[in-house]
């Protein structure tokens, strides 16, 4: 399997990308998962990854806290879409499996540092600021990184958390500037792929129909998240958009895009967190990134509701 470590704020669809994780051990090995503020501060995403870890019957996971504020700017969070807890929906014990000592930042470290050179993939689902950090504390790191398979930017579908930038890259705009330029090879899941991995009504009975505790949970999760797209773009079901990540590690086929330049919006206030993909090349800027188009949703909800089904 592919070594990997999450680095989330969840989010109801955080937690589905972690439930796909860990309900594919053939394919995925888990090495951890770091939290990070964003959809709600860090006392909750911290809280909330172990919540999901239990739900998933994965306890003895290794949950990390991280960074709680953007490196520069003040956080700015989304409870008006992710409710007030983060995952709101479903009714979900409080955790009991302990949160490690270790800070996040120096977890990715050490970990890229002890693993061999090139075997871990970075999965970030949330603000780029633990990653960051641990790039700017140990610049040794990037070369050893196997691949950045991250959600966040958009192009054609601009933004939507200010009309032009996508939430994770407009919460640490300078974080995502340090992660865009170190060199890594970075995977990207815009809004442009996220958008068409929409949970319609019969997708979501087919989570609730597993009959699982998972596939209840799973169901309330997008039921909740849904409200906020539905009264917001009046698509027809919420956006999955983080397990599009984990759905890449495992079926890469059920995606397409392009390998282009991605640069990221820091200075102007109006357009701060842009990701400026240049999808046509017309400049001659080097190619830093491979930018997902489009995705078979039909082909990435039956793997979704196949491995949730595991737990
Ligand atoms: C991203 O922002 C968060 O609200 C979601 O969890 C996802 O990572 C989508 O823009
Ligand atoms: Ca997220």
């Amino acid at each position: 399997p592919r070594k990997i470590i999450i680095d989330t704020d969840p989010g109801q669809d955080d937690a589905v990308a972690i439930l796909l994780a860990l309900a594919s051990p053939k394919e995925l090995e888990v090495l951890g998962i770091t939290a990070v503020a964003g959809n709600v501060p860090l006392d909750l995403t911290s809280r909330n990854a172990r919540i999901v870890c239990e739900l998933a019957g994965k306890p003895e996971t290794a949950v990390f806290a991280g960074c709680d504020a953007p490196l520069e700017r003040k956080l700015v969070t989304a409870e008006h879409v992710h409710g007030r807890t983060g995952l709101d929906g479903p009714v979900l014990p409080d955790p009991r499996m302990p949160l490690q000592d270790k800070h996040a930042v120096d977890f990715i470290i050490e970990t890229l540092r002890a693993e061999p050179a090139g075997s871990v993939t970075l999965c970030p689902l949330g603000p780029l600021t633990n990653i960051a950090t641990a790039l700017q504390k140990a610049p040794d790191i990037a070369e050893r990184i196997a691949e950045i398979v991250l959600m966040g930017g958009a192009y054609f579908e601009v933004g939507n958390i200010t009309p032009t930038a996508e939430f994770n890259i407009y919460v640490d705009p300078q974080a995502a500037d340090i992660v865009f330029r170190c060199g890594a090879p970075i995977t990207v899941m815009p809004l442009d792929v996220t958008h068409k991995a929409l949970v319609t009504s019969a997708r979501n009975d087919a989570f609730r129909s597993l009959g699982t505790r998972v596939g209840t949970a799973v169901a309330e999760m997008t039921d909740f998240f849904e409200r906020f797209d539905l009264e917001k773009y009046g698509s027809e079901g919420a956006p999955l958009h983080d397990p599009c990540v984990t759905a890449y590690l495992i079926r890469p086929e059920i995606f397409s895009g392009r390998h282009i330049n991605v640069e990221i919006e820091t200075t102007s206030e109006l357009t701060m967190g842009m990701t400026v993909a240049d999808w046509w090349r017309v400049s001659d800027r080097p190619a830093n990134a491979t930018f997902m188009g489009d995705l078979d949703a039909d082909a990435f909800f039956s793997l979704l509701t196949e491995r949730l089904a595991r737990l």
